[in-house]
């Protein structure tokens, strides 16, 4: 049986026309978190709060976290292993947001820790009011970053809406907003079955498919832009996904001159 990705969807209520901006209300009963997660290191807060305090929240963000089953699968992956060897636990602070505020809300009423995971709407394409509110999130523990930030599966769909410029932006404003990145950039192939998709059911075009200049290794791009612009660095790929996509681990690299 051909394989089925988020581009692909072959349940008519999940096709790109009724959820153009990937918010498929059934998202994980086809990627069920396990996917992505079996790549990701039980150990990783250790690396991404390595040298912080220790009195510290540990503060993830999820960037387009649609009803929150990754979210939550991604928090208790993690706290599983949250130790600081002295056998005391540092407290794991999740925030997960996604434009679809009906997403959101499934979000909201599912949440099993409303205590330490968070889901607001938000459209991270609206780059100052994102940012606001991200960062008085932050300040409600005293940081001005992440100390890790998921961006899974939504680069594509922010790509395909709003352009080449949106794309970087979004990198852009996650990188000087996090310490780590863990990235997940759909591949080329995937924006082709998506634009495939919505001309077979008739409706117009992704608003920038065939403007974009920014196609191929749709990773590399990004990994070439967070490194040259943002001041991160690859630190290791986790593998590939299921579906054949590359789980980029980033991190925030010394300042560099010239970076704001
Ligand atoms: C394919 S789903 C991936 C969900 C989740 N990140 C994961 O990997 O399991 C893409 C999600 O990104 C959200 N999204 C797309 N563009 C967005 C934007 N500009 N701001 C916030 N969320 C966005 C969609 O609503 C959708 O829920």
């Amino acid at each position: 049986m051909a394989e089925v990705t988020d581009s692909e969807v072959t349940d008519e209520t999940n096709d790109p026309g009724a959820a153009p901006y990937g918010n498929f209300i059934h998202y994980y009963t086809f990627n069920p978190p396990e996917n992505r997660l079996s790549l990701i290191p039980t150990t990783l807060l250790h690396d991404v709060a390595y040298g912080t305090e220790s009195s510290e929240s540990i503060l993830l963000l999820d960037v387009g976290c649609n009803s929150g089953d990754l979210s939550v699968a991604l928090y208790k992956h993690l706290q599983g292993h949250n130790s600081r060897g002295d056998t005391t636990e540092r407290e794991l602070r999740l925030l997960g947001f996604d434009l679809d505020e009906d997403l959101i809300l499934r979000a909201e009423q599912t949440n099993p820790f409303p205590e330490n995971i968070t889901f607001i709407p938000l459209d991270i394409t609206h780059d100052a009011s994102s940012r606001t509110q991200l960062e008085s999130y932050l300040a409600r523990f005293g940081r001005s970053r992440f100390h890790l930030c998921a961006c899974l599966a939504v680069t594509m769909w922010v790509h395909l809406n709003h352009g080449d410029a949106a794309l970087l932006q979004l990198l852009s404003l996650l990188a000087s907003l996090c310490e780590h990145l863990l990235l997940e950039a759909q591949p080329w192939k995937c924006y082709r079955s998506a634009a495939r998709r919505l001309r077979k059911l008739g409706r117009n075009d992704f608003d920038h498919f065939r403007k974009l200049e920014i196609r191929g290794d749709i990773a590399e791009h990004a990994r070439k832009h967070l490194e040259r612009r943002c001041g991160m660095e690859l630190v290791r790929s986790f593998g590939n996904t299921t579906w054949d996509r590359k789980l980029l681990f980033f991190r925030r690299c010394e300042r560099k001159q010239g970076e704001l």
